[in-house]
């Protein structure tokens, strides 16, 4: 799609359907727009409003800020989380009115030089506040132009992130600039969704190579999962003539504590000192099954055994941590769910 035709897409669907009221529109300054893009940095449209309103009316301009305290602006914050921000702001506020004659800068690099603005943020000041030419990557539109152009890979790693900036300065436009930041922050907000997106809605639905392969939900690209060890081991489904299966119950600390379970060994030639212990005689071992089970810190990769057992007294029954479980019969034990399934 060339970048006029996606512009013009963009632009038509904004008449329509783009945001226009919110405060920080009515009147758009440079000031006002720094403030709520700081303010929607981590925070939600609706949160946002009463404390863009509060804040514009206790600091109307940035002379007014950087002339405040920075406990008065912390006072603003309270609730907005994430105060380092309300910090940077009072700095960024004394720098702009006390060393730069109260003028905003218009340049990104200028922009992005002052505490708390990065690339997108400064991008939002200069396309919205001065309706000059400049490119927005911000959460909404990463996830916009990551389905639309069906870039692979987590946007945290530089050079997905190096990738979606490149397409957003291509489809960036030199005029209206203004409305068409709004517009994609917008759509991304609106439409483009994170979850369910309402791709029939979309003006570039027709160009948009994740919803064509219907693959919305691969883009952006998740977080790399840390890689864990892999830890294996063997369950043993002792079975005795009944069709009773043993189980044990852990000590209380550690893995599936206090849980029933079935016997687990790192090998199998652990069977023998097992039994001869629960006074159990071994009457035939199959292989049943190989299954993987992951926890927070490791995998679990795990065989069963069905082992034919005949009990040579009532060894297991006086036991307390040991029980014949009837399956047909269940006892309630809290079992953990890959050992429930291997009782049926
Ligand atoms: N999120 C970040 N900037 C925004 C804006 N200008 N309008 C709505 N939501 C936003
Ligand atoms: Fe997002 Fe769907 Fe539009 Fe593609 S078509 S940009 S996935 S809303």
């Amino acid at each position: 799609m060339k970048p006029k035709d996606f512009q013009q897409a963009i632009l038509k669907w904004f008449e329509h359907q783009g945001r226009t009221d919110l405060p920080w529109q009515n009147p758009i300054t440079p000031y006002r727009v720094w403030i709520s893009e700081i303010m929607l940095q981590q925070t939600q449209v609706a949160t946002v409003i009463p404390y863009f309103e509060r804040f514009m009316q206790s600091f109307p301009s940035v002379e007014s800020l950087a002339n405040a305290s920075v406990d008065e602006v912390l006072h603003h914050w309270t609730g907005l989380g994430y105060y380092a921000r309300a910090r940077n702001l009072h700095k960024t506020a004394q720098i702009i009115a006390f060393e730069n004659q109260q003028q905003f800068p218009e340049t990104i690099e200028a922009l992005s030089a002052l505490p708390g603005i990065g690339r997108s943020t400064a991008g939002a000041i200069r396309s919205i506040g001065f309706k000059k030419p400049a490119a927005i990557l911000d959460g909404n539109v990463k996830r916009v132009l990551a389905r639309f152009s069906a870039t692979q890979g987590w946007p945290g790693k530089t050079a997905v992130h190096n990738q979606l900036w490149d397409i957003a300065e291509h489809y960036s436009p030199n005029k209206r600039t203004e409305q068409y930041t709004q517009a994609m922050m917008d759509l991304g907000a609106l439409v483009c969704t994170r979850t369910n997106p309402k791709c029939d809605q979309c003006p570039i639905k027709s160009n948009c190579k994740a919803a064509i392969r219907g693959e919305q939900s691969l883009f952006p690209g998740k977080k790399p999962k840390k890689v864990i060890p892999t830890r294996e081991s063997i369950f043993l489904r002792l079975r005795n003539i009944e069709g009773d299966i043993l189980l044990q119950q852990n000590p209380p600390a550690g893995l599936w504590g206090g849980l029933w379970v079935l016997p687990m060994v790192d090998q199998l030639s652990e069977l023998d000192g097992l039994a001869k212990n629960l006074q159990l005689e071994v009457k035939a071992t199959k292989f049943l099954t190989e299954k993987r089970h992951t926890f927070s810190h490791f995998h679990l990769d795990y065989q069963v055994f069905d082992i034919e057992v005949q009990a040579l007294n009532n060894k297991v029954t006086e036991n307390k941590t040991a029980v014949w479980y009837n399956p047909n019969n269940p006892l309630s034990l809290g079992m953990p769910a890959p050992i429930k399934a291997l009782l049926d």
